[in-house]
């Protein structure tokens, strides 16, 4: 608007409203007339050059406003369609235009409904009908047809555009290419199994390292009652050499002061008097080697192991000398559990439980005086209870909270992986029970508790 307003020259129609020109055109008036006209006119002009500015400035914050949304639009990378009451689009961003590689022109003017397309034919209907309603949807799949004429496929949401009154004045759309999602959950899913399998080859190397920490401690174990197996078949392999020689000689015939003799000679007193001890301490042996094979074979497959009722006391001792097997100095364990307490539910993960809170009571205890272990077990009123605790130097809070989650150690490298509490939480919900962390004054305190019956499984 042009700023240079003139001062009205005296052939230019007079303002009506102007006091004075009346008695002007009268006839009367005088200077005082003229000056008062004046005054009016230089009011007047203020006034419009006032307006003008104002207009001026409401101007430049409008054209910001556009600028503004211009270059939210043009920043966008999800795609925008705009449309007008009658479905045809009015606006599109940048976004769309390089997609589809079509000009803004292409596409403004054109409705809705025949620029995009369902990816389903069958849901045409449905989707033209939601457009003419303008109604709102989400992640409908939709073809566009590019200026190459290859159909781009793309998930779209819309919701009804209103003006200032509220009224239904068109359709705004957002979308987003499905190729670009699709890649996006192909790279997501590709990483999750990357991520499980690296899971399960720390969950199996965990276990290994578990069995390789337990086998050196079980082959000691089992030395002993070989080596005794061992000696006990010497003995009575001499002995089977002397019985052999004795009958032999009784089958001869030898008479009754020579077999006397004989006897003498070669202890058939004492080779029977200790055949039993020998017999029965063989099959001792050979008892424990059969128990450590089956407690190795509970070690290393528990998955398919069928719920058994057994004493939970002698579950807990097997426990304790697994454990105590592989250290070499063990703490004090005071075991608190009713003889006759049963339990009914997997004995492999019970075991296995109790070994992995006991090995961590024993690795916090290292190095400590007066290390004492308390395992307390006892009939609840939900089910058996079982608490575990020690008297090392307990679990820091900011730890307490994370103890549980999967590869949590704060042993140096090489020592702990972190899957020990979290194996065990898992192995205890599939028994149905639950694996806490109590309160405690000193050290630190765990407490299983067993349902009442185990729970239904799949055969
Ligand atoms: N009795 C305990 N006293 C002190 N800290 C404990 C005790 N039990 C567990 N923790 C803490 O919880 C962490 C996680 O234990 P978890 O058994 O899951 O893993 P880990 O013992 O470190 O390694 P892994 O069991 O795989 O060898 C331990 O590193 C330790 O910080
Ligand atoms: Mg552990």
């Amino acid at each position: 608007m042009p700023r240079a307003l003139r001062p009205p020259r005296n052939d230019s129609p007079a303002p009506a409203a102007l006091p004075g020109i009346d008695r002007l055109a009268e006839g009367g008036g005088g200077e005082e007339v003229w000056l008062d006209v004046i005054r009016q006119m230089d009011r007047v002009y203020a006034e419009l050059v006032e307006s003008q500015v104002a207009l001026e400035e409401k101007n430049a914050e409008l054209e910001n406003a556009q600028e503004f949304i211009a270059s939210v639009m043009r920043a966008m990378s999800d795609l925008l369609i705009v449309a007008d009451a009658e479905g045809r689009i009015v606006q599109v961003n940048d976004a769309l235009i390089r997609l589809s590689g079509l000009a803004p022109g292409d596409l403004e003017g054109r409705p809705l409904a025949e620029v995009l397309r369902p990816a389903d034919p069958a849901e045409g209907p449905a989707f033209e009908a939601d457009l003419r309603a303008r109604r709102p949807f989400s992640d409908r799949e939709v073809t566009i047809r590019a200026a190459s004429g290859e159909a781009v496929a793309l998930s779209v949401n819309g919701s009804p555009r209103r003006d200032r009154r509220d009224r239904p004045v068109g359709l705004v759309l957002i979308g987003r290419p499905v190729g670009e999602l699709q890649r996006a959950y192909r790279e997501l899913d590709a990483a999750l199994r990357r991520f499980e399998r690296a899971q399960q080859h720390l969950v199996a190397s965990e276990k290994m390292a578990a069995l390789g920490r337990l086998v050196a401690g079980v082959a000691h174990e089992l030395n002993n009652p070989i080596s005794f197996i061992y000696g006990n078949m010497h003995a009575l392999q001499k002995y089977e050499s002397r019985i052999t020689r004795y009958l032999a000689a009784v089958e001869g015939g030898a008479p009754g002061r020579d077999l006397a003799a004989l006897r003498e000679e070669l202890g058939i007193a004492r080779i029977l008097d200790d055949m039993p001890r020998l017999i029965e301490g063989t099959l001792e042996g050979a008892e424990r080697v059969s128990a450590i094979v089956q407690d190795l074979r509970r070690f290393s497959g528990t998955q398919n192991e069928p719920d058994e009722e057994f004493a939970l006391r002698r579950a807990l001792e097997t426990a304790v000398s697994w454990v105590a097997r592989g250290q070499a100095v063990m703490p004090q364990v005071v075991l608190d559990c009713p003889e006759g307490l049963l339990v009914h539910t997997r004995r492999g993960h019970l075991h296995q439980i109790i070994v992995n809170l006991l090995q961590n009571a024993v690795d916090a205890l290292a190095g400590t005086g007066r290390a004492r272990i308390e395992i307390t077990a006892r009939a609840g009123d939900a089910g058996p209870e079982v608490e575990l605790a020690d008297n090392g130097p307990g679990i820091r809070p900011e730890a307490a909270d994370r103890i549980f989650e999967p590869f949590f150690t704060t042993k140096p490298a090489g020592k702990g992986t972190g899957l020990g509490l979290y194996l065990s939480w898992r192995m205890a919900e599939e028994l149905g029970a639950r694996l806490e962390l109590l309160p405690a004054a000193r050290g630190a305190r765990f407490r299983l508790r067993l349902p009442a019956s185990p729970p239904e499984r799949a055969p």
